[in-house]
């Protein structure tokens, strides 16, 4: 599918993956809207991008009333631009560490499981939820009858989570697991479904991280040992929605890196 004259919706967008994204989207002359919650990052993103092709929403993707008023804002601004919506990215993501029962035989508390699930998993199916009626709606462009993609963030940790991942792990587990069942709920709409699952990429995520941390997983890569380039991740996703072969499918960004149990 074609890029040029699309809108694209990036949750999360404001940073990271996500941001760099959005930069390729609109280079290659798709508009889009970023929906995140932090205006101090997503404000100076929308000046460099142009006011004209990217929009801001604060949106806290584990509201579904926050996603249905972004949709409505979203539906509006394509009413103007004309640029009709091809793809929906969720890529707001928290990590949050916590071993399921401690040393002192203390579990996990529940609030912090509930908070990434209700970000990871439960906002990513809102958001595709919500929003896939506006792509389902448009007019195909091509021989295929393509209207859209969705391509969704999983992780390495969705096939070998760490030590201290279980939550993570289960919400970045589904979202891959959701991919082949999507995209054969989506196929009579022309509308396909990806998902990436990268190691360890260069973000804000990944800057707070110890040293420490961070030296052991590069002892895990394999070629090139080095954390990945937002960049990087977006040359896979702009492929991704290019490439109308490339549907149901979980592809790893990884260099080979095979996460080991613990550091
Ligand atoms: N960076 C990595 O190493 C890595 C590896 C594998 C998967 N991922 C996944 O990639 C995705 C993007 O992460 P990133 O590395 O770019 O991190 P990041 O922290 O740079 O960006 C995440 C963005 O999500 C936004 N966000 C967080 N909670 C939100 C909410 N409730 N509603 C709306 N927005 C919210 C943040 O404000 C931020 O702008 C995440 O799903 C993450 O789990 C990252």
């Amino acid at each position: 599918m074609k890029i040029e004259g699309r809108t694209f919706a990036i949750s999360g967008g404001a940073s990271g993956l996500g941001r760099a994204l959005a930069r390729s989207i609109v280079s290659s002359g798709g508009n889009v809207a970023i929906l995140d919650l932090n205006p101090d990052v997503a404000n100076p993103l929308i000046a460099e991008l142009t006011p004209s092709r990217a929009i801001f929403i604060p949106c806290d993707v584990s509201s579904t009333d926050e996603i249905a008023s972004a949709v409505s804002t979203i539906k509006e601004w394509i009413s103007k631009t004309n640029y009709p919506l091809g793809g929906i990215i969720p890529a707001a993501g928290v990590g949050r560490p916590g071993l399921i029962i401690d040393k002192s035989l203390q579990p996990a508390d529940m609030e912090g499981i509930d908070f990434l699930l209700s970000i990871n998993l439960r906002g990513t199916l809102d958001l595709v939820r919500q929003l896939l009626p506006l792509v389902a709606s448009t007019t195909p462009k091509d021989a295929d009858g393509e209207r859209g993609v969705v391509i969704m963030v999983a992780s390495s940790a969705a096939f070998e989570g760490q030590m201290g991942q279980v939550a993570y792990a289960a919400s970045k587990g589904a979202v891959a697991s959701m991919t082949l069942p999507m995209a054969r709920d989506l196929s009579r709409f022309g509308i396909r479904v990806v998902t990436i699952a990268p190691s360890m990429f260069d973000s804000a995520m990944t800057a707070v991280m110890p040293d420490k941390v961070r030296k052991g997983l590069e002892k895990a890569m394999e070629f090139p040992v080095r954390a990945g380039k937002p960049e990087e991740f977006a040359s896979l996703a702009k492929q991704c929605i290019e490439n109308p072969m490339l549907n149901g499918v979980v592809i790893r960004l990884d260099g080979a890196t095979r996460m080991p149990s613990k550091l």
